[in-house]
């Protein structure tokens, strides 16, 4: 570990830390920030539980309990529950439009009409390592929502072994680079008009451009013209994009739902066909002209050329390939904080445009974390230094430039608090 362990007071942090997590808290579940994030999302939540954990393990088992009512009769976990309606954030309930979608089932809480990363199982799982006794038969309960949130990824998003996704929200990195070719094919005609509201609150320069949003909107409508019907979204949208945080989140919540699975004495059968089945399209996703897991269009087989950093969380992943080493090693002598979004050397890196540059701390968590299970242990506490770095320095922000650590998007951020909580304090010890 580098001397910023031996300097700083983690106490102070901790404590604030604490208060994030209960300043954002609405009563059973947590916003990401006032005012830019007002709902419940999905992996925000599932961070958010793990940072409860660390002081309040009831709460945090609330806040995934909180999720999963939001859970569609087809297993869907949507990326958004709009518990109550909020007119400061667009696109609302009214645009999305999932009150008669199909799979939608009994579920009474207005959603989105898509998911997102699924680290749920996986945190859900640590939720319930951090204290086994009070966790086990909340655990217990949440298993068969968790298997049937799995079974509907395997189901309909995982056609080519790898997770796709149906937009760029759901991969939780709106305008990542990964997406580029695919939203350039689409023409935003027939969006109706709109007003954003995140730049209301957050400098544009840090947010998606005008161009991406009405490709977002276009996509939310394209996918409510068929009542969300997954099969038709599949086989008529222009956009499906097999995602390399889809893949590898859903990969590592799988290895965490068997074990959950073995300490419940559930069956393990269709669990172990999921993980072979991601482990083969995890495969597809390895580009060598990058020397990195990349995004893969899936309506043409083009890579997107983009080393982000969901390209390394595959040790978090389980995967033990050693191939991206090296890109990984350029990529962090490059950047005085990591991991970056986006690789530094590329044309489309922008230090503080969400993700296409800036620094994630639920990133630097999986990443990390991947990496010290692995043996890169040198490389892990690097992510870790880091992390500590530009929170210390800059608050608990959304995200961070990589070149200079400005802090950007919204501040006293949910998931910084957590991961710091969980991880990355120095007062949770060597990770
Ligand atoms: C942004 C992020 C997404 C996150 C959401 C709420 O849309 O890109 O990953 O879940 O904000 O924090």
């Amino acid at each position: 570990m580098t001397d910023v362990f031996d300097t700083i007071d983690a106490e102070p942090l901790d404590r604030e830390a604490e208060r994030i997590l209960r300043l954002n808290d609405r009563g059973g579940y947590t916003v990401p920030t006032e005012g830019l994030y007002p709902y419940q999302w999905n992996w925000d939540s599932a961070f958010a539980g793990l940072g409860f954990a660390a002081f309040d393990i009831d709460r945090a088992w609330t806040e995934i309990e909180t999720l999963f009512s939001g859970q569609w009769g087809n297993g869907m976990v949507p990326h958004i529950l709009f518990h109550r309606v909020d007119a400061g954030y667009f696109p609302g309930p009214d645009v999305w439009g999932t009150e008669d979608a199909l799979g939608r089932g009994a579920c009474k809480v207005p959603s989105s009409g898509i998911s997102q990363p699924p680290v749920v199982a996986s945190l859900a799982w640590r939720i319930y390592l951090a204290d086994p006794t009070a966790g086990h038969d909340r655990l217990a309960a949440l298993f068969p929502k968790l298997l049937a949130y799995h079974r509907w990824i395997m189901a309909a998003r995982a056609e080519s072994g790898a997770v796709a996704i149906t937009h760029p929200w759901e991969a939780g990195r709106d305008n990542a680079p990964d997406w580029d070719e695919a939203m350039a094919g689409i023409d935003p005609v027939g969006v109706a008009p709109y007003t954003r509201r995140d730049t209301g609150h957050v400098d544009p320069r840090m947010r998606p451009t005008q161009a991406d949003y009405d490709r977002y909107i276009w996509l939310v409508q394209f996918a409510r013209e068929r009542r969300w019907d997954e099969a038709a979204i599949a086989a008529e949208s222009p956009f499906r994009v097999a995602d390399p945080t889809m893949t590898f989140t859903a990969l590592r919540s799988t290895r965490d739902l068997r074990l959950a699975a073995e300490l419940l004495g559930a069956g393990t059968d269709e669990i172990d066909g999921w993980i072979a089945r991601l482990e083969d399209g995890a495969a597809m996703l390895w580009n060598p002209e990058t020397g990195a897991y990349d995004a893969r269009n899936l309506r043409t087989g083009n890579f997107a050329g983009s080393v982000s950093n969901a390209s390394f969380l595959s040790w978090w992943a389980g995967l033990e390939d050693r191939r991206p080493l090296e890109t990984l090693r350029r990529v962090m002598t490059g950047a005085r904080y990591v991991l970056p979004s986006h690789d530094l050397s590329a044309v489309s890196f922008d230090h503080l445009r969400y993700w296409r540059g800036p620094v994630w701390a639920i990133m630097n968590y999986m990443a990390a974390s991947g990496m010290a299970e692995q043996g890169l242990t040198a490389e892990g506490a690097r992510i870790r230094a880091d992390t500590v770095r530009l929170i210390v320095e800059n608050g608990f922000a959304e995200y961070f430039s990589p070149s200079d650590g400005t802090p950007a998007g919204g501040a006293t951020f949910t998931w910084t608090a957590a991961v710091w909580l969980a991880w990355a304090s120095p007062s949770r010890g060597e990770a």
